[in-house]
């Protein structure tokens, strides 16, 4: 039977595959109505910890307020510069300007489309205090260039692993490599909540015990509160559910490197089409599956008339967004950072996608360049 529209992502089937095993998890924080840093939640990071390969994991609730939570516990304020990459989600971004400090932009590499590390040491400055490289689409940034550069001038890396649950630098977990980890929750994550969830990862017990304090008013005991710290707990119902779908994470990332393996292989000699190039020193668990053309807007108009849904991670570099106009920089500033948001257009890429499915993609994709291109 011939597959009719293709959405981005399918959470309803992953949902009905394990519904379950979600119920009961559901059922028994229902039954102890401990919604509040319930035992779930020590469950859940104990466990993430440990599919991280770090000491100590910190559920909070969301990305964004794992990333502000990370800097706030290192002390990182007004008058200081973190440097982050200009082609990532506007989360890395608010994080730093949450807490005071001037987001210091740097471009891409074109091929990976992460961080270029040639660029870094360049935007250090007297006021840098730490670099967040992003592991965006799935893939490591290059860390060990980047632990060099901070390592000479004394500064903290955080990683932005929002989309790298599970990918691997040279062995080593995403979130485990520099001094802090954050995670997202988001329900179209690779690991997604039913609702917005966030982990802190880390391997340095002064940190851990002090994010800890500060996700929770920075109370150290019962109205005890060292610190001003913050609400953003993460939920019990939440961790109960993120603990049933970590158990299954391996698969589904076996099975989008799997459907990413597929789509290379029937888009490869598709004329005027680039693919995301995958890098030596990282796994890719396929957060996003990318391509590129200089005919985006018209090829994604042409899969959407087919009911074929895509997405554009993103359409804006950071410095291009209205909300940074006061750090001053312009077009021009991140050439490769602005070519992508042109030509990048992520594809259907969910565990349960079905061949059936990519080959209707890809088949649409041919016709398009065949036929339809202009
Ligand atoms: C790279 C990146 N950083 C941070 C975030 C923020 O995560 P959240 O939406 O959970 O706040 C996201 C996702 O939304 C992201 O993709």
């Amino acid at each position: 039977m011939r597959v009719k529209g293709v959405p981005f992502v399918d959470l309803a089937a992953q949902q009905a595959s394990i519904q379950t095993e979600i119920g009961a998890a559901i059922q028994r924080v229902l039954s102890e109505c401990n919604f509040v840093l319930g035992p779930q939640v020590e469950e859940f990071e104990r466990d993430f910890a440990r599919f991280v390969g770090c000491e100590h994991a910190v559920g909070v609730s969301n990305g964004l307020d794992a990333l502000r939570l990370a800097l706030i516990a290192m002390d990182i304020g007004p008058a200081d510069e973190v440097i982050l990459p200009a082609n990532t989600y506007i989360a890395t971004a608010l994080a730093v300007s949450a807490v005071g400090a001037r987001p210091v932009l740097v471009d891409c590499n074109p091929q990976t489309y992460n961080i270029d590390v040639n660029l870094v040491e360049p935007a250090v400055t007297p006021r840098t205090k730490a670099i967040i490289p992003v592991h965006l689409t799935g893939q490591a940034a290059d860390m060990d260039p980047i632990l060099e550069v901070a390592g000479r001038h004394g500064l903290r890396v955080i990683e932005d692993a929002a989309q790298a649950h599970g990918t691997l630098y040279k062995g080593r977990s995403c979130g485990s490599v520099g001094s802090v980890g954050c995670f997202s929750f988001y329900p179209s994550k690779n690991l997604g909540a039913y609702g917005d969830g966030g982990m802190l990862t880390t391997n340095d017990q002064e940190l851990a015990t002090r994010m800890s304090y500060l996700r929770n008013y920075g109370q150290t005991a019962k109205y005890r509160h060292a610190e001003k710290g913050l609400n953003a707990r993460l939920d019990t119902l939440q961790a109960a559910i993120l603990s049933v779908k970590l158990r299954h994470l391996p698969r589904w990332s076996k099975a989008r490197a799997a459907h990413a393996k597929v789509y290379r292989e029937l888009l490869s000699g598709v004329g005027g089409l680039v693919v995301q190039q995958e890098a030596r020193y990282s796994t890719h668990v396929y957060h996003l599956f990318i391509v590129e053309t200089e005919w985006r807007d018209a090829l994604r108009e042409h899969l959407d008339a087919r009911e074929i849904q895509t997405g554009i991670h993103y359409p804006a570099p950071i410095h291009l967004q209205r909300a940074y106009e006061d750090l001053g920089y312009g077009e021009g500033d991140f050439p490769e950072s602005e070519r992508l948001a042109k030509r990048v257009l992520s594809l259907p890429m969910f565990p349960e996608l079905r061949r059936e499915q990519i080959e209707r993609v890809a088949e649409e994709i041919e016709e398009f360049f065949a036929y339809g291109q202009q």
